[in-house]
């Protein structure tokens, strides 16, 4: 499990998912690869990516990484404990390469950026260290390791975002598909690695992205999530036709697709969400009433701290402003209790701010330094452990009460659902999502639906977590 998470459905960075699509053609290439995410779903987009760059050069994608020549791990950096993670694995893999010396380990994205050439000196049976942007040139690397020597490439750029790059859908479930909209990020948070090891904020081709999501319609995909650090500072400047693309408008183009395509989007940072964008979504039915707006601290002296330039009664306006614009809109959070100097009156700032803001969710973590940040080179991490984590307990039985109540207000209402799959529990059951996000799971029964579909869904039932429905009578 994620350091700080305490429960797995809070769990927003996942682990270890060795994903593949599902395909006889592996044996057409020349070697096998095995590719393993960690962390954020940017992060899972950009393996898709690797596996596309791989593919066009004559490896193909296997699920069993005892069949692979090549083996991939994705990496995360987020948390102390996400890269505890991955070198856990590496020692595992490091067995498997006393026994197959022919395999190569290759370790990519943002622990690779972070520790550059030290890990080859740290992890000795690592054969290539590949930072975000500089996965063009894994041909050549995985050339350079075959011949025995540690190939490294972590520079990166202010320019690269594989806009041409068609990613090879690992491990979906054919109905959501994910598109990257963005790397990098500007905003220099005290406490977040990120802006070292993803760069720059730069914005993809607006073209590219439509067309991405029309072609992921035709293929059957009946929604996409546009994926960015900070998806509201998006802007990209259209020279053909003299027109300076913001986020809302590229909400718009999507919407645009197809009205039965879903549009979803993630992450919003609280200083960047306009009006604009909210009246986009109220605009298109398509767009989804759900917006994930990270407020990472209740109490202004932390926020401050944090560098995240918002006040808590500034946040407090901008979830009046959705609720004014959006009544029906759902709201999710990102918490970190325990940051430095944090006080107890300032912990409860958030337990207030939580109840507020009454969010369906939020993804809770207690602080972890990360070594080079501003936060770890100004400021003590002076909260103790238990101290941390006694808060974190506290948000988390909050959120679950808040989430509960949330859910309770729903039964009896109708939703729109879009079906999933079967649900985890039970192949008799459906589980989908309404536009607010919310998991619901309702009995198939004697319908004709098929996965990809829409089903009016009314409410019986619920759990801090999930929806409960029936069909609806029509
Ligand atoms: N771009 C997003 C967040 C990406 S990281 C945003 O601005 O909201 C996802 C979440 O991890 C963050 O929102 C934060 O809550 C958490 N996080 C980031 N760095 C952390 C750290 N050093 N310790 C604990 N949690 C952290
Ligand atoms: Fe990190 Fe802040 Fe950028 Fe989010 S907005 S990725 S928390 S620096
Ligand atoms: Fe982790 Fe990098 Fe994403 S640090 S959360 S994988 S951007």
């Amino acid at each position: 499990m994620q350091e700080g998470l305490l429960h797995k459905e809070i769990d927003e960075t996942r682990q270890g998912e060795a994903f593949a699509p599902f395909t006889n053609e592996v044996n057409r290439y020349k070697k096998k690869f095995y590719i393993e995410s960690y962390g954020c779903q940017m992060n899972f987009a950009d393996s898709e990516i690797v596996a596309a760059i791989l593919n066009e050069n004559g490896f193909g994608a296997t699920r069993n990484a005892e069949e692979a020549d090549l083996v991939f791990l994705n990496t995360c950096s987020i948390r102390e404990k996400a890269e505890q993670t991955v070198r856990k694995r590496l020692t595992e893999f490091r067995k498997a390469k006393l026994q197959r010396p022919g395999l190569l380990v290759g370790v990519l994205g943002c622990m690779a950026e972070r520790l550059k050439n030290k890990f080859l000196e740290e992890e000795k049976l690592v054969d290539m260290v590949v930072g975000p942007d500089a996965y063009r040139s894994l041909p050549s690397l995985i050339e350079e390791a075959e011949t025995g020597q540690k190939a490294v490439n972590v520079l990166l750029s202010r320019d690269e975002t594989y806009a041409d790059i068609a990613p090879i859908r690992l491990g979906n479930n054919g109905v959501c598909g994910f598109v990257s909209i963005m790397r990098g990020c500007n905003n220099m948070c005290s406490f977040c690695v990120v802006p070292f090891t993803r760069g720059r904020e730069r914005s993809r081709d607006a073209h590219s992205i439509v067309k991405e999501c029309s072609d992921l319609f035709e293929q059957g995909f009946k929604e996409v999530t546009l994926l960015g650090q900070n998806v509201d500072s998006y802007y990209w400047m259209d020279e053909q036709n003299d027109e300076v693309v913001t986020f809302a408008n590229l909400l718009e183009k999507v919407a645009m697709v197809s009205p039965l395509l879903r549009v979803r989007f993630s992450t919003s940072h609280p200083k960047d969400i306009t009006d604009e964008v909210l009246f986009t979504i109220a605009k298109y039915e398509n767009i989804c009433n759900y917006i994930h707006l990270p407020v990472q601290s209740g109490n202004t002296r932390v926020l401050q701290l944090m560098n995240r330039t918002y006040t808590r009664e500034w946040y407090m306006a901008k979830i009046d402003r959705i609720r004014e614009i959006l009544p029906d809109c759902g709201i999710s959070s990102d918490m970190i209790t325990g940051f430095c100097t944090e006080t107890e009156a300032e912990h409860q700032d958030t337990l207030s701010l939580m109840r507020y803001s009454q969010y369906d969710l939020s993804y809770m973590f207690y602080y972890s330094e990360r070594p080079g940040t501003l936060a770890a080179r100004r400021f003590t991490d002076d909260v103790p452990l238990e101290v941390k984590k006694r808060r974190l307990q506290e948000i988390v039985d909050l959120q679950n009460l808040l989430s509960k109540e949330s859910n309770i207000k729903d039964l009896g209402k109708t939703f729109k659902v879009l079906i999933e799959g079967d649900s985890k529990k039970s192949s008799a059951d459906w589980m989908g999502r309404n536009s607010r996000n919310k998991v619901i799971v309702f009995a198939k029964g004697n319908s004709n639906f098929k996965k990809g579909d829409y089903a009016m869904v009314t409410v019986t039932d619920c759990t801090k977590a999930t929806l409960m429905g029936k069909l609806a009578d029509v």
